[in-house]
């Protein structure tokens, strides 16, 4: 059964890829993940806002604004390119151990440093970059104007600056999905991935505190992604990925078939372990063999939406006794 597929202009054997994660911050585990058929792997994000947290750390002594000040700066940028340097060793590593595409993927909240930081991985010899551009947007002064203003600034930048493939990672808060979703592939990225979860907040009842939910997903969660998988599908103009509730060689085969290039996965390895990727893929062969599918393209998109159907299952949000058996 052939399940080959091109991903970002990358010839992957699987289109079951590991989403960036805590697993694909280690080498070892990306073999195991390559071993068990992973189509390629999204290393562990490098987070601005983590490098920061290493300077303060490191700098408390020297604060900038005190009479040390030149000492501040050295320190700072020695400590922001030692974690770059243990992040990129580890890229140049697992680039030297696998054979599969090794995508990286960064989080930054400066402009300036999403352009840095995408030359030092293109340097490092990943073969992509996913950009995790997942945005809260939780300040009242913060228009969908903005947002989209901020995704362009940076898209524009980096796709000057280099040449490697990109692909947007997002999170699922936009009033306009769809239209941000097309014009963001319009923009020259060779794919976007939907989507990236959220660590849900949750509330102590007894300590009356904050706090993080779980930060793994549910086999439920799938649907929203699936959703917008099949809307948007044959409406973009580069590859989509799907992230979020994959746990199973079912939603594999759904993802496919609404019209998913690629298939993330995370949280199901964390639950289940790593050699899960060789059930999702012998999974997907099964079922391909099943119906007589010999590729991919066989099937893929089958149940996308057609951008002319208004009136798909895909498109319905309310619950309405006239189209459920439910009475
Ligand atoms: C422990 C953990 C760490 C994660 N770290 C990152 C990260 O560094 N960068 C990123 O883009 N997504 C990260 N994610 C999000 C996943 O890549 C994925 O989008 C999300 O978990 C939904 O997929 P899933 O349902 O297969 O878990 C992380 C998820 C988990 C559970």
């Amino acid at each position: 059964m052939n399940t080959e597929t091109k991903y970002l202009g990358l010839e992957l054997k699987s289109p079951v890829i590991v989403g960036s994660c805590g697993l694909t911050a280690d080498v070892d585990n990306m073999v195991q993940m390559e071993r068990a058929g992973a189509g390629a792997v999204v290393v562990k994000s490098v987070f601005e806002e983590q490098i920061i947290h290493d300077i303060k750390r490191n700098t408390h002594m020297v604060a900038p604004t005190d009479s040390y000040g030149d000492s501040y700066e050295y320190i700072a940028q020695h400590v922001a390119d030692n974690s770059l340097e243990r992040h990129f060793s580890m890229i140049r590593e697992a680039k030297s151990r696998l054979t599969i595409p090794v995508i990286g993927s960064i989080n930054c909240f400066s402009y300036e440093n999403w352009l840095t930081y995408a030359k030092k991985f293109e340097e490092a010899g990943c073969d992509a970059l996913e950009l995790n551009m997942a945005i809260l947007p939780y300040e009242t002064t913060l228009s969908a104007d903005d947002v989209e203003r901020t995704f362009n600034q940076i898209i524009t930048t980096l796709r000057k600056s280099v040449s490697i493939p990109i692909s947007i990672k997002v999170g699922s808060y936009f009033t306009d999905m769809a239209k941000q979703m097309q014009q963001l592939s319009w923009m020259g990225i060779q794919g976007v991935t939907m989507f990236n979860k959220n660590v849900e907040v949750d509330i102590d009842i007894e300590s009356e505190t904050l706090k993080n939910a779980s930060y793994l997903s549910n086999p439920e969660d799938i649907y929203k992604t699936l959703r917008w998988v099949a809307i948007l599908s044959k409406k973009m103009r580069c590859d989509l990925s799907a992230s979020t509730g994959v746990y199973t060689a079912a939603d594999v085969v759904k993802m496919l078939l609404a019209g998913a290039t690629t298939v993330q996965v995370v949280s199901c390895l964390y639950k289940h372990g790593i050699d899960t990727l060789r059930d999702l893929n012998n999974g997907l062969c099964d079922w391909m063999q099943r119906k007589g599918y010999n590729s991919l393209a066989d099937f893929r998109g089958k149940l996308a939406v057609m951008p002319a159907d208004k009136a798909s299952v895909a498109m319905r949000t309310q619950f309405m006794k006239y189209f459920a058996d439910i009475v």
